[in-house]
């Protein structure tokens, strides 16, 4: 009679743990079937980027870095971003089109009138503009007055001034923020890094209040600065 009943026993505890790995599978798959699910908005950044493949020729990122950064937006979930060189707007095409998933927007600013203009018709045309706010205008004048918080930035302008863009942005960038900057080659290790990288790598690598890491899927290099939460 206690052999059958602790029988019946180990039945419902198998019946109960079953029951668990079910629904816990079909959330799973109900929550990755909505991340894949396929926007309006997406099909139309997607048209836009397909139609502009190979014709972006004003010093901007290439289509991998673009994912890279699309990537990184989606995976921490920011949704406070700041670029710095926006030129005709790919890189933020891509971290816009990661905004509009997370909830968040993007802040650009570029000095070029002419690249300023088509980064605009740009957003405009990919649908994301709603997203963006688009400044013309000082970098070195911008960067510092802004209020912030922000919890990504993405420092693509005048390689002289990136330290000088980390060090002004530090107390507006959100614990867990990154800083991600572009064209940073191989790090400190490379031969030949243009006038200003070094001296920015060396600061971000030194800094105690940052975790430095240098992406390992950029060719032209980006380096990831995550602030740390003290
Ligand atoms: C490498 S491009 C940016 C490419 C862009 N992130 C993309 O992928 O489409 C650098 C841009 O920074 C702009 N720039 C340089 N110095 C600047 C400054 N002080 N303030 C604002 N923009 C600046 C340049 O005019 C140029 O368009």
């Amino acid at each position: 009679m206690e052999g059958k009943i602790n029988n019946i026993k180990r039945l419902v505890g198998f019946f109960i743990l079953l029951a668990f790995v079910l629904s816990g599978a079909a959330t799973l798959s109900m929550s990755r079937g909505k991340a894949q699910e396929e926007t309006a908005l997406d099909r139309r950044v997607k048209k836009f980027l397909d139609s502009r493949r190979h014709t972006w020729y004003d010093m901007n990122v290439p289509e991998s870095d673009g994912r890279i950064l699309y990537d990184l937006v989606l995976k921490h979930g920011y949704k406070r971003a700041l670029e710095i060189g926006t030129s005709t707007g790919h890189s933020a095409i891509w971290i816009a089109w990661a905004l509009s998933k997370t909830g968040g927007r993007l802040v650009t600013i570029e000095i070029d009138e002419g690249r300023y203009r088509q980064a605009v018709a740009n957003f405009k045309e990919a649908g994301l503009d709603h997203l963006i706010e688009a400044r013309l205008g000082d970098a070195h004048e911008i960067v510092p007055a802004l209020t912030g918080p922000f919890d990504f930035v993405f420092c693509d302008a005048d390689k002289e001034w990136y330290r000088n863009y980390l060090e002004a942005v530090l107390p507006k960038l959100e614990a867990g923020g990154c800083f991600a900057a572009h064209n940073v080659g191989q790090g400190r290790s490379s031969r030949w890094l243009q006038p200003g990288i070094r001296e920015f790598l060396d600061y971000a690598f030194s800094h105690p209040g940052l975790e430095t890491v240098l992406e390992p899927g950029s060719r032209s290099g980006i380096s990831l600065s995550f602030k740390k939460k003290s």
